[in-house]
């Protein structure tokens, strides 16, 4: 079998730390988000996998490349010259999708759970129709798009983002589709979900298909965070010795090996180092994820953050209420930043109190 990822869009909701690598390429939970999925989908027995990227591709493909060959999967790229959005990408793909008569699956690059792909197919041969979307229940429908359909699983009606409640189960951003789906869609720029979607379902075409367990759309700092709580909750119950260990550490925490800590911390709950983090003693961190190589000093305090690659957090400092730091941002002694967006490559001399870009 073979898949398609959606991996254009320019990361904007992640700033700054998309500023300088892709969002699917930011390690979420240790990992880059994209290989998430693609080790998710090899699981399910696909072996190609088709990346429909419109920016920063270069990046990509040096970043995966090794990865893919570990996995033995083979990986596809598929250039945009203009952004084409959520379904003129798989026109552009046709030729490798239309390979085989077998169903693929498709993806947005930016969503995380325990992905259902083997389920996804066995519901979708059953029901025997075009095309299969995951759907979850979200307290706020309106960022995403809302599915309506039967107690079989037929969607009678897709809207995305609407403005008015209609319900609280949305579209996952996982799919599977019959290679007939690509009569539908040319190669323009083109949204599946205003487009594409709404068609299928007057016609009966498209089914829903419940996801159990957690899910969440990790596009956003705020939404980053939720997720990696979540995942790591998912994690204790499945994989438990994949969590780290021993005094200092609280809750669910993830702290890549090469990682350093101090003595007299207090990490966690909820909180991912990665690989070569330096933070040293009496440090309290909740709610983080620290990305590799960055550097906290003593006696600092950071609450709901994100740490960006290579940054160093000076000595008694506290980071709070979603503060994300770009790549190899400096923030000094005793500064307190609550709420703060820190653009790549900035040194912080001065407290930051309420919430705001720093450029
Ligand atoms: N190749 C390519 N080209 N990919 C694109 C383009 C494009 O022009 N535009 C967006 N994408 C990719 C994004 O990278 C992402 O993986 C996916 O398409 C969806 O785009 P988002 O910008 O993240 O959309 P959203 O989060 O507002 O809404 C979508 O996801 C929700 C679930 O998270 C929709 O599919 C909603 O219906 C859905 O509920
Ligand atoms: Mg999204």
């Amino acid at each position: 079998t073979r898949a398609l990822i959606l991996v254009g869009g320019y990361g904007t909701r992640l700033r700054p730390l998309t500023l300088t690598t892709p969002k699917p390429l930011v390690e979420f939970a240790n990992k880059p988000i994209l290989l998430h999925q693609i080790e998710a989908l090899v699981a399910a027995g696909v072996r190609q996998v088709i990346l429909a990227v419109s920016y920063r591709a270069e990046q990509m493909e040096e970043r995966l490349k090794e990865e893919a060959l570990k996995l033995g999967v083979d990986l596809i790229f598929s250039h945009e010259t203009e952004p084409l959005g959520t379904a003129g990408p798989l026109a552009l793909a046709k030729e490798t999708l239309n390979a085989s008569p077998d169903p693929f699956f498709v993806l947005n690059s930016d969503v995380i759970c325990e992905f259902p792909f083997q389920q996804l197919l066995e519901f979708h041969r059953n029901h025997g129709k075009e095309g299969t979307i995951v759907v979850t229940k979200v307290k706020e429908p309106s960022k995403y798009g809302v599915v309506l359909y039967d107690d079989v699983g037929c969607i009678q009606n897709f809207i995305e983002k609407p403005q008015e409640f209609v319900s609280n189960k949305i579209n996952a951003g996982i799919y599977i589709f019959n290679p007939s789906v690509l009569n539908r869609i040319e190669v323009k720029p083109t949204s599946i979900e205003k487009e594409v979607f709404p068609v299928m379902a007057k016609e009966k075409e498209l089914y829903a298909l419940d996801l159990t367990g957690f899910w969440m759309d990790i596009g956003q700092p705020k939404d980053f965070l939720t997720g990696m709580c979540l995942y790591l909750d998912s994690l204790r119950r499945n994989h438990p010795e994949k969590l780290s260990t021993g005094t200092g550490i609280n809750g669910d925490v993830l702290v890549d090996a090469s990682a350093k800590i101090g003595s007299g911390c207090a990490i966690g709950p909820n909180v991912t180092v990665g690989p070569n983090v330096v933070i040293e003693d009496g440090v309290c961190i909740k709610n983080s994820t620290i990305l590799e190589g960055a550097i906290i000093k003593s006696h600092s305090y950071l609450e709901s953050c994100i740490v960006g690659w290579r940054s160093t957090v000076g000595r008694w400092v506290r980071l709070e209420g979603t503060t994300v730091l770009g790549e190899d941002v400096i923030v000094k002694d005793e500064i307190y930043i609550n709420g703060g967006q820190v653009l790549p490559h900035k040194s912080i001399a001065a407290s930051v109190p309420d919430p705001q870009i720093i450029m």
